[in-house]
């Protein structure tokens, strides 16, 4: 246990979401986070309109999450934040004000990869939530990816399994705009999953060789599946569409069970963490925790409010790079394609 109090106040913009969080030696005080509705009505997100949106919510944000914490900015030892992966513009406002608080504040700068974060919100101090032991292998799933990394450290991660097209939250909301359901359609295709048949309709799994991930096959077979059965029965969608739901979910966790199943054949390790939106699916989390009797598992699923974007997770890197002493220099770019 550290000696001195160390409060790192950390940000992240990587997407859609303006998010500030503050932390105390491991323990999170407040995390905020601003959600962007505006492209509910285009259906995805549109990377301007994010950026724009981040310029207009990351002062509040980041003053509420202070207030939240009850700190003033001159108690703060660093400010983390989110380099990248991520959409450009929306990177860019997190970073470059990031780097002039720290600058203003003179206290270090700690950047931040979003997908390590995505993994090591695990190690968040957060009462009932057990940390997972390394090695173990972690499967990130959200709208904007879907990894499989075989984590050995805090910072010594191997990626050894990703997608090659869309992202497993894609092929959700991909399905739901095809059925004509809001964006994003994850939540809905849960929810009406559990009133279905999941083998009421078999969609064919992708073939992709070892840990890799593709799901664009299977939201063209959905299309065409469904056009079909529209021009049969018009009202097909409306009279199936829990039973289409069902088993559109039952084949997607599939796809991540095999790979699971996989993994941990080829590493011979059987502890698995789970991150991102998706990771919410109630059936993902089922069938995670039947692979704990099934397949010898043991499984972990962090807070809720840990598994989508959020800047809790951000401060976790940013106490631990801050305990090694890793510090950004002032110079440090945003980077979209950034790698674990
Ligand atoms: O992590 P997240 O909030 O943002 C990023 O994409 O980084 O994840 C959002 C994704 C969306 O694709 C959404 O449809 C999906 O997570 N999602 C779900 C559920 N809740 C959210 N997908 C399936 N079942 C859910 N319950
Ligand atoms: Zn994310």
């Amino acid at each position: 246990m550290p000696t001195q109090n160390i409060y790192i106040l950390a940000i992240e913009s990587s997407c859609d979401d303006t998010a500030a969080s503050v932390m105390l030696n491991g323990k999170i005080l407040s995390n905020v986070v601003a959600g962007q509705s505006i492209h509910e009505a285009y259906g995805g997100v549109v990377p301007e309109l994010a950026s724009r949106a981040h310029q207009q919510n990351i002062v509040p944000v980041v003053d509420q999450a202070l207030s939240r914490a009850n700190v003033d900015k001159s108690q703060l030892s660093a400010i983390a934040f989110t380099r990248g992966p991520g959409l450009m513009g929306s990177l860019l406002v997190g970073t470059s004000f990031a780097k002039s608080l720290a600058y203003g504040l003179h206290i270090p700068l700690i950047d931040v990869n979003h997908m390590q974060a995505h993994i090591l919100a695990h190690f968040i101090d957060e009462e009932g939530f057990e940390k997972p032991p390394f090695p173990f292998l972690a499967m990130t799933i959200s709208g904007g990816h879907t990894q499989i990394v075989q984590v050995n450290s805090y910072f010594d991660m191997d990626v050894i399994g990703e997608t090659i097209d869309d992202a497993v939250g894609e092929a959700f909301d991909k399905s739901g705009k095809i059925l004509g359901l809001g964006y994003p359609a994850g939540p809905e295709i849960d929810r009406r999953a559990k009133l279905g048949n999941p083998k009421a309709f078999k969609f064919t799994k992708p073939r992709v060789d070892g840990l890799n991930f593709s799901f664009s096959g299977l939201k063209t077979a959905i299309l065409y599946f469904i056009q079909k059965e529209v021009k049969a029965n018009p009202n097909f969608i409306e009279e199936r569409l829990n039973d289409i739901c069902a088993s559109i979910q039952y084949t997607i966790i599939g796809i991540l069970i095999d790979k699971l199943k996989l993994a941990t054949k080829q590493t011979g390790i059987t502890h698995i963490a789970i991150g991102g939106g998706v990771s919410a699916n109630t059936g993902i989390r089922e069938a995670l925790k039947n692979g704990e009797a099934k397949f010898g598992w043991t499984t972990y699923v962090p807070k809720f409010e840990f598994t989508t974007d959020n800047a809790a997770m951000i401060a976790i890197v940013g106490y631990l790079k801050y305990l090694e002493g890793d510090f950004a220099a002032q110079n440090v770019m945003a980077s979209s394609r950034l790698k674990i």
